[in-house]
């Protein structure tokens, strides 16, 4: 027979389902109904000419209701009724993955430099892990640096500072740097996915093909001479691998920038090794490889 929780144990549980689930972080003091806010401007506010009504962004409300932000423009997207799966739209749903990806794919494309880049990335809602995160996660390092890492998405002390790499695997990618002559001065370091996943899950499918257009513009808008794929999503996504990442380490592949074709390399991600620290002996031939060839490439002036 089920029996009754005391109150003290109940919320208890309810906290460990949440926390289970990702939600660990309380986006204000007191809890919000942002969907019925939502469904509420909806049905008052009149509606932008030129703009299909898909509904408000999921962190909208989170912003200052005066002055914000120029919304990034929508990409002509299909009308609303033809698209599928939107019946979120009238509960303020973020727009569906392929309208959000064609969205990100222009915004990116419209970015002169790293810094319109990153201020275009502060201001597009169509990824909705940008809901749940803190804040953007754009870069760390010297974007004018020879070689960039690419990891694969924030976790709890990057959503926290604004930087990738800066929990116990960044401390770990700063010792393999710094064990082939590198630091944040003569690195750049981004990630896949620029915002945290909830409860630092995997990015899915959805979440990265939206986030892609813009990790691609940013590595070609940074123009490093060495691409360094940290991990098995990060080398998938951005060399269209199938293979895992133990397989693919170690092996140079060609990555088309949109300008240039640069050496790119896969390596194991630090947090691996810090769980198989038998995996640091590859990841050393790897970083080795990397030192190698950045000895070998004709500096250009202007890079550090
Ligand atoms: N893991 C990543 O892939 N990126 C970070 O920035 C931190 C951990």
């Amino acid at each position: 027979m089920a029996h009754e929780l005391p109150e003290a144990a109940r919320l208890r549980e309810l906290l460990a389902f949440h926390a289970e689930a990702g939600v660990d972080a309380a986006l204000g003091d007191s809890p919000a109904d942002r969907f019925a806010e939502s469904a509420a401007e909806r049905a008052t506010a009149p509606r932008p000419a030129g703009r299909p009504d898909t509904g408000p962004r999921p962190n909208a409300a989170a912003r200052p209701p005066a002055q914000p932000p120029t919304p990034i423009s929508r990409a002509a997207p299909p009308p609303a009724a033809a698209l599928p799966g939107l019946q979120g739209a009238a509960t303020g749903a973020p727009p569906p993955p392929d309208v959000a990806t064609l969205e990100a794919r222009e915004a990116a494309a419209r970015a002169p430099t790293l810094e319109a880049l990153k201020a275009i990335m502060e201001r597009f809602d169509g990824c909705p892990l940008k809901a749940t995160a803190t804040q953007l996660v754009f870069s760390d390092g010297n974007p004018a640096a020879r070689v960039m890492f690419v990891g694969e998405a924030p976790g709890r002390d990057e959503d926290i500072e604004g930087k990738p790499f800066v929990g116990r695997s960044g401390k770990l990618l700063d010792r393999m740097m710094a064990a082939i002559g590198l630091d944040r001065t003569s690195a750049y370091i981004a990630n896949v996915v620029p915002w945290r996943p909830p409860g630092n899950r995997t990015p899915t499918p959805q979440e990265t093909a939206i986030c892609l257009p813009f990790i691609r513009r940013q590595i070609e808008l940074a123009d490093p001479d060495v691409l360094v794929c940290l991990g098995g999503p990060s080398a998938q996504t951005l060399l269209g691998i199938k293979e895992g990442i133990t397989k693919a380490r170690g092996r140079w592949f060609d990555y088309d920038t949109g300008s240039r074709t640069i050496p790119a390399l896969a390596s194991f991600h630090p947090a691996y090794l810090l769980r198989t620290p038998l995996g640091k002996r590859m990841a050393w031939r790897d970083f080795l490889a990397v030192s190698k060839a950045l000895a070998q490439i004709p500096a250009r002036p202007g890079r550090g």
